[in-house]
């Protein structure tokens, strides 16, 4: 990302780092409003609520208008990461570089923030989103919160990802989990600075299709770093893929070809931007700190 790019991505992370602190406050029972924020700002690079509010900026929204949605995506992947470090998931004892939750927390209230957060994410929306908004768009996003968030997203991803461990799949199979468990979500991002810009359905697909290629990418090169990278660089555990034999691109074809999907994949995400004259220095700089990434990963 060249230094125009980290300048404003790092802007619009601070703005949303002070929404999340003041959108989620202690009340009682304090242990589940401490142990949602033990997780929620704990770090994490912000890149989904961060693309939202790019998206919306291309369209002139307030950046206000789209901060409720963005932090309610970055809640909804902060709950999906609790979750997948459980002992019954993942199993990873280190996220964002400290212990998981469920480590300093315990399961059960692990478990309960997880949900927390999931159902406090819609309300908030409601509650926090300006009154300039039509309840029409409203419920369009929150159409779009729900369909990332549930059977036909995320746990769709997840179930399957867990379904394969130490299976021989299909690569129709892994293109699934990666739509799923990861893509739906960079979608459900990229949609919701549109929907917000009334964006018309053309360039809403073209935006879609450009946070699909972006996705499946971004995951790939996970995977890749899950293989070639540390705990200190990661904030969480390396390794851990090979060691329940998951199935991903990496164990399934190779390094070197997972290193080729991930560069075809940024192309193509690229093209989508040439192709829409989308004017972007967050989108050209998130997608080329994948294909430059990938270069250093040995
Ligand atoms: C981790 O996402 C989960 C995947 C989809 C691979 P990020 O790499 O964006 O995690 P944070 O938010 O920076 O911690
Ligand atoms: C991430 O997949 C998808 C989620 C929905 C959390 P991973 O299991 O590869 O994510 P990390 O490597 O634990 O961050
Ligand atoms: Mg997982
Ligand atoms: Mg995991
Ligand atoms: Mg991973």
């Amino acid at each position: 990302m060249n230094e125009v790019a980290k300048e404003r991505f790092n802007n619009f992370r601070k703005l949303v780092e002070k929404s999340l602190d003041k959108y989620i406050e202690v009340f009682y029972p304090e242990s589940i409003y401490e142990s949602m924020r033990y997780s929620l700002l704990a770090g994490g690079k912000r890149l989904r609520p961060v693309l939202a509010i790019e998206t919306a900026s291309l369209f002139n929204v307030d950046i206000e208008c789209v901060m409720p949605m963005a932090c309610a995506i970055e809640m909804l992947h902060c709950q999906s990461l609790i979750h997948d470090d459980l002992p019954c998931m993942d199993n990873d004892d280190y996220r964002r570089g400290k212990l998981s939750n469920h480590k300093v927390f315990g399961e059960a209230t692990a478990t309960l923030a997880g949900d927390a957060l999931l159902s406090f994410a819609p309300k908030m929306v409601i509650d926090k989103i300006p009154k300039t908004i039509s309840a029409e768009v409203i419920l369009k996003l929150l159409n779009e919160f729900f369909i990332a968030a549930g059977v036909d997203g995320i746990i769709s991803g997840q179930i399957v990802d867990i379904d394969s461990e130490k299976k021989k799949i299909s690569k129709k199979t892994l293109d699934f989990i990666y739509e799923y468990k990861t893509a739906k979500l960079f979608k459900l991002a990229i949609r919701t600075g549109a929907i917000l810009g009334r964006a018309d359905e053309k360039l809403l697909e073209e935006l879609t299709l450009f946070a699909q290629y972006y996705g499946h990418a971004f995951q790939i090169y996970d995977d890749i770093l899950d293989v070639t990278s540390t705990l200190e660089e990661l904030g969480k555990t390396p390794g851990k893929d090979i060691s329940v034999e998951k199935s991903t691109y990496v164990s399934m074809f190779g390094l070197d070809e997972a290193k080729k999907q991930v560069i075809f994949l940024c192309n193509q995400a690229c093209d989508i931007l040439k192709n829409n004259k989308i004017n972007s220095v967050i989108f050209e700089g998130v997608v080329s700190d994948l294909s430059e990434g990938i270069k250093k990963c040995s």
